[in-house]
């Protein structure tokens, strides 16, 4: 049997309400982020991963930058541990490597760092703090 969702890459101008709607429950609401640094101003610019469930509910996401900086990677909570965030982020590699970027990389939450290992992301440099939470960054050679 398939995955019970589907995951597609979007642009910001089509994809931003539902997009914002998975942050704003993860990263605001959960994790407690200030609304003024989630809303950074810089989603314009990104590759955005949307997954949504086949009854058209926005449950994931993920930002990629020209530059190949990952984030914003988000699961809403009922549909963690589904291989969700693994098929947003088969689908980000994907375009990475159509598009032919040597490497990615993202600043992972440490709790998050062996969801990033599955992907060979590697660390590299010291732990440190964003909008309040420990962050380390790992790279990924394409
Ligand atoms: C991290 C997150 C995106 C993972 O999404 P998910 O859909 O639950 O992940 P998957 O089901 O694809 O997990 C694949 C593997 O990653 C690992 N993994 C998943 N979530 C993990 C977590 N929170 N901590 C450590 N490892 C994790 C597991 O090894 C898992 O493999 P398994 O199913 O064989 O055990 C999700 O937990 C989430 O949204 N967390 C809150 C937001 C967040 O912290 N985002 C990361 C910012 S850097």
């Amino acid at each position: 049997m398939g995955q019970p969702f589907t995951v597609s890459l979007v642009s910001w101008h089509d994809g931003e309400p539902l997009l914002k709607s998975i942050r704003e429950v993860v990263f605001i609401r959960e994790q407690g982020v200030p609304a003024e640094l989630e809303w950074d101003g810089l989603d314009e610019g990104c590759r955005h991963a949307l997954a949504l469930s086949h009854q058209g509910d926005a449950i994931g996401c993920g930002r990629m930058f020209a530059n190949g900086h990952i984030g914003r990677i988000a699961v809403l909570p009922q549909w963690r541990e589904k291989k969700v965030g693994t098929a947003i982020m088969e689908a980000l590699l994907d375009y990475a490597r159509a598009h032919d970027y040597k490497q990615v990389d993202v600043d992972a939450q440490t709790h998050a760092m062996p969801f990033y290992r599955n992907f060979e992301f590697v660390e590299q440099g010291k732990e440190f703090i964003d909008a309040g939470l420990p962050h380390l960054k790992m790279v990924l050679k394409l």
